[in-house]
């Protein structure tokens, strides 16, 4: 690999044994996991609560940007529950069977998770609001006049709902969730005790220096530290003795091109598109993606949300613009009219 991949290219392509090695990565259960502290009490009161009613635990929904362990999270929910756990996708489940098919299969208690459930289709969701809240499934059979519904007992399920898009989701569906987490970027320390643990299941000597180094580059995911860890690890291994001290760490992640914000070739991309190419024009989504050659979705859900968090970008009802910083981290000066722009706030 001679560049940094998104997530979305780093699912659809990496190899199996570094899919494997996610899964290896991921902690197994709520004491494993590491930082987001106030979700991880709600959830312990909340799945203590529910075990000690003997009871499924509310429906769960966790919102937040790519790679900051929704995922990881609803294995955990199903592990600590001790109970099965079924694992779909809002654009797997086509039609209304789909979910039927799934939802009869379930047993008293399991967990059943729905990933980027945002993307559930219409009619799709509309089968999912009576299980949800009654565990009731109401099925039409026949076609035409003789057409008859009949509504089925389910068992009762427990639903966790990830999406990266809490917005896309309609009212009638968030209603129905008993909890919704919203998972934030984590912090340096955060990130480190990740890397540390991580380094220990890869077998991975990583000194304290390096830990911080590559931390401080990771935008605040957990997936990214991961990634990085093992570029970094793959340098060590080639250019050097194999250790992972803050050298190594620098050296191997300025070949990557990720630079000191943790910013790689398509983050800065984007703000080239802004700063140079429209030269402080507000620019619409779909051609910041064309721009640089990416989804829009991707631009969206994978790219954007950390430049917006980091101050580099900002969302104008005209469209995306660069703010001052954006402008300085490519070395540039903002022109007036943007500078002013910000001067206002
Ligand atoms: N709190 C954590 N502690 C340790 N490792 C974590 C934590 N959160 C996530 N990870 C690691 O990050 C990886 C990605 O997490 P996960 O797949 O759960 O993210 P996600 O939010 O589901 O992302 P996506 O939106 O892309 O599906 C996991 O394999 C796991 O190794
Ligand atoms: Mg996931």
């Amino acid at each position: 690999m001679s560049e940094p991949m998104s997530d979305e290219l780093l699912s659809a392509i990496a190899d199996p044994a570094e899919r494997a090695e996610e899964t290896t990565l991921r902690p197994r259960r709520l004491l494993e996991f590491i930082g987001q502290p106030r979700l991880k009490e709600h959830l312990e009161i909340m799945l203590g609560a529910a075990a000690q009613r003997g009871q499924a635990v509310d429906h769960l929904l966790f919102a937040g940007a790519p790679g900051l362990g929704k995922t990881t999270l609803a294995c955990i929910v199903a592990a600590e529950l001790d109970v099965g756990l079924r694992i779909t996708s809002g654009p797997a489940l086509e039609r209304a069977g789909d979910l039927a098919a799934i939802l009869t299969n379930l047993d008293d208690g399991d967990v059943l998770f729905i990933d980027e459930i945002h993307r559930l289709p219409r009619a799709v969701e509309e089968v999912l609001y009576p299980a949800m809240e009654d565990f009731q499934l109401d099925i039409v059979i026949g076609k035409g006049p003789s057409a008859r519904s009949i509504r089925l007992d389910l068992p009762r399920f427990t639903l966790v709902g990830a999406t990266t898009r809490s917005g896309m989701i309609t009212g009638p569906l968030r209603d129905r969730f008993g909890f919704l987490a919203r998972l934030d970027y984590y912090e340096a320390d955060d990130l480190v005790a990740i890397l540390v643990r991580s380094a220990q299941i890869l077998g991975v000597p990583l000194h304290a220096d390096g830990a911080s180094e590559i931390g401080r580059r990771a935008r605040g995911t957990p997936r990214i530290a991961n990634r990085l860890l093992k570029r970094v690890r793959d340098y060590a291994e080639v250019r050097s003795d194999g250790e992972i001290d803050v050298e190594t760490a620098r050296a191997a992640l300025a070949l990557f091109e990720v630079d000191d914000l943790g910013l790689d070739k398509v983050d800065r991309a984007i703000l080239h598109t802004l700063c140079v190419t429209f030269a402080g024009q507000p620019v619409g989504l779909s051609t910041v993606a064309v721009s640089v050659a990416e989804e829009p979705e991707t631009v969206e859900d994978v790219y954007e949300p950390f430049l917006l968090k980091q101050g580099l970008i900002r969302r104008t009802p005209r469209g995306r613009v660069a703010t001052p910083s954006g402008y300085a981290h490519l070395g540039l000066t903002a022109p007036a009219a943007v500078a002013s722009l910000f001067d206002r706030d």
